[in-house]
């Protein structure tokens, strides 16, 4: 899919947020935990979320989808993941610990993802052992099964949130108690936390640390799904970019984006908290910055692309992502539309840049969106091509960017 994008003078209107993408694929996971059913209400209506439910209807579980609420009945689960799909996407790797929980064994292909550079899952399969579990990694198919509950106590390498929310799936029935020592405290995972907590489970946060006290069952539950913060985000940034713009987004829970709102205002973005929504307001002039980027609450990775874009219509700044350092294919991209933008020693290096539009290729996820803004940016029209990551992630945006006066078409 290509998707052309001109030139835009100045953005108005309203950008209704969606659920978290993040949040969404592991709350499914979890709603294997229970044989009643569970209602997920604000469940985002992209691909992720669509192949994720394809690879659980495989596994004999019933789903209905109506508009943003899903029910989900696990009433049977089979336990080996072989679809496919699993390799495509990242969040694919919940369904080990969800299916070690109810089952107590999984055997799934590897899970797949964006390619952001290095992404392994030895936190997770490290995790699985120290909890109990034996583990058969042949690098294309996993095997776990759960051999004895006890009482654990888990430190991460680094913080990893897949690696804390698969560890909490996994223990949370059973007679084990696990306490993960630095768990990743993400609005997401916490998300996750309070669903299993309002089925039944018994998962304490204390002193930074996470306590799962492993319990007989979990029943079903009516959960809604918190709003994505890495969507505002990017419409944030997208507004923010474009002078004269003015831009309300509902649907937005300020604290989950505070760094974000710090970092937009210092580089000269307007932002008017309201109720539930932000309203940005793009400015003339872009101020330079030097950010570092790290576990929440740190500015996020996932705009770290759309940052970069941003950037470059300030005096030469910095951005360093201490998570995935090696997330930089879309410089590649931007140097096409003569982005002065490249990487040294791990650290991105952006000076002001007239961009020109031109061909480019979205490489992931986030790369496409921060396309989307270089090509708003841009004088001329942008050709976009690989445009279908976009509709892993983000929710109806040919529709939303059209909203705020965004030239985009697919074609
Ligand atoms: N890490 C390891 N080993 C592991 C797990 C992680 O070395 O077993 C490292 C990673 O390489 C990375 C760091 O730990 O350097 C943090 O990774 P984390 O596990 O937190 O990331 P993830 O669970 O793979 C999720 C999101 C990403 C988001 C990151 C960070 C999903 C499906 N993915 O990935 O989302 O960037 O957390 O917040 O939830 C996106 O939405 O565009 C996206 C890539």
């Amino acid at each position: 899919m290509i998707m052309k994008v001109t030139k835009t003078n100045n953005l108005f209107g309203d950008v209704y947020i969606s659920g978290s993408k993040n949040a969404a694929l592991p709350c499914i996971c979890a709603a294997l935990l229970t044989k009643e059913q569970v209602k997920l209400i604000n469940v985002p209506d992209i691909e992720d979320v669509n192949n994720l439910l394809t690879i659980i209807k495989d596994l004999g579980v019933k789903v209905k989808k109506e508009e943003d609420i899903l029910t989900i009945s696990a009433g049977r689960v089979k336990t080996k993941v072989i679809n496919h799909l699993v390799s495509k996407l990242r969040g694919s790797y919940y369904l080990m610990g969800s299916l070690l929980a109810r089952k107590r064994k999984v055997q799934i292909i590897y899970p797949g993802g964006c390619e952001i550079g290095e992404r392994p899952i030895d936190f997770h399969l490290q995790g699985f052992k120290e909890t109990g579990c034996e583990v058969n990694d042949t690098k294309e198919i996993i095997e776990i099964s759960k051999k004895i509950d006890r009482e654990t106590s888990i430190t991460f390498p680094s913080l990893s949130m897949g690696a804390t929310i698969n560890i909490i799936l996994s223990t949370c029935i059973g007679n084990g108690i696990t306490t993960i020592t630095n768990p990743s405290l993400e609005p997401e995972t916490l998300c996750v936390i309070e669903m299993l907590n309002n089925m039944g489970a018994c998962i304490i946060i204390e002193d930074n640390k996470i306590k799962i006290n492993g319990v007989k069952k979990l029943k079903g539950v009516n959960y809604h799904i918190i709003y994505d913060r890495i969507e505002a985000g990017s419409y944030l940034f997208l507004a923010g970019s474009i002078p004269f713009s003015k831009v309300t987004l509902h649907n937005v829970d300020h604290k989950h984006l505070e760094v974000v709102i710090v970092v937009a205002r210092k580089i000269g973005i307007k932002i008017t908290k309201i109720d539930n929504g932000l309203i940005v307001e793009g400015p003339e002039k872009i101020n330079k910055t030097n950010i570092l980027i790290g576990p929440y609450p740190f500015f996020p990775t996932d705009l770290q692309q759309i940052l970069t874009v941003v950037l470059t219509r300030s005096d030469t700044s910095k951005i360093e992502d201490a998570i995935f350092p090696d997330r930089i294919a879309h410089l590649k991209e931007l140097r096409k539309m003569h982005a002065y933008v490249y990487d040294y020693n791990r650290i991105i290096y952006i000076k002001k840049s007239k961009l020109k539009s031109s061909k480019v290729k979205a490489t992931d996820l986030r790369c496409a969106f921060a396309l989307i803004i270089a090509g708003s940016m841009a004088k001329g029209t942008s050709y976009i091509m690989d445009i279908d990551y976009l509709f892993r992630g983000y929710v109806t945006p040919v529709k939303k960017l059209k909203a705020i006066g965004v030239n985009v078409e697919i074609i």
